[in-house]
């Protein structure tokens, strides 16, 4: 295991059974509909490759990145510095996340999202950390796993840009969460 790391929260395993199940009910849910499958750059790529290949019926693919202003609080606004190349309306979108915490970065990214006025718009995140939400307007569709409030990384998501690589996702040790 990496020194940064405390302990594993989600295995191999257990990421893979989960993935699965949830592209299961995606796919029932969309059967007929060519739903975009719209990543969040770049922590979701993990999690959305997974969920896609395990996907059977028919679905594209975009990509966006919207980053966070960096603030003494945030406030969820965001930069849009990729944006998705299909014209979104009157598309079945599922915007696919690597983790819910406060909220809102992805209540700023749909709000943008709406204006393309697509048919419909709904919310996968493979982790969700609902204590720490600051906004009623986040509902995810398709969670992965409610994780309790502690900084994890693997699996997508970084720590400093590192370890995204990780096939699991482990906790980072206390003494590096700033
Ligand atoms: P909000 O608070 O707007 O932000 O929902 C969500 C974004 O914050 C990052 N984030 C994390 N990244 N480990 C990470 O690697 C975490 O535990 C964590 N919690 C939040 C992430 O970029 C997410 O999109
Ligand atoms: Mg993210």
């Amino acid at each position: 295991m990496q020194e940064v790391i405390k302990k594993v929260l989600i295995n191999e395993e257990q990421l893979d059974k989960r993935i699965k199940e949830v592209a299961k009910e995606i796919s029932n849910d969309y059967k007929d509909k060519t739903p975009v499958m719209l990543c969040l750059l770049k922590g979701s790529v993990s999690y959305f490759t997974r969920l896609c290949e395990n996907m059977d019926i028919k679905l594209v693919y975009d990509f966006m990145k919207a980053s966070s202003y960096h603030g003494t609080e945030s406030t969820g606004e965001v930069k849009v510095t990729v944006s998705p190349s299909m014209d979104l309306k009157d598309k079945h979108v599922i915007v696919v996340e690597d983790i819910i915490d406060t909220g809102l970065t992805l209540s700023n990214v749909m709000k943008i999202l709406q204006s393309y006025e697509p048919a419909s718009i709904e919310i996968t995140t493979l982790l969700d950390k609902p204590a720490r939400r600051l906004t009623d307007g986040i509902n995810p569709k398709y969670v992965g796993f409610v994780i309790p409030d502690e900084f994890v990384l693997g699996f997508g998501l970084d720590w400093d840009e590192e370890y995204r690589n990780l096939p699991y996702v482990g906790v980072l040790k206390d003494e590096y969460y700033k």
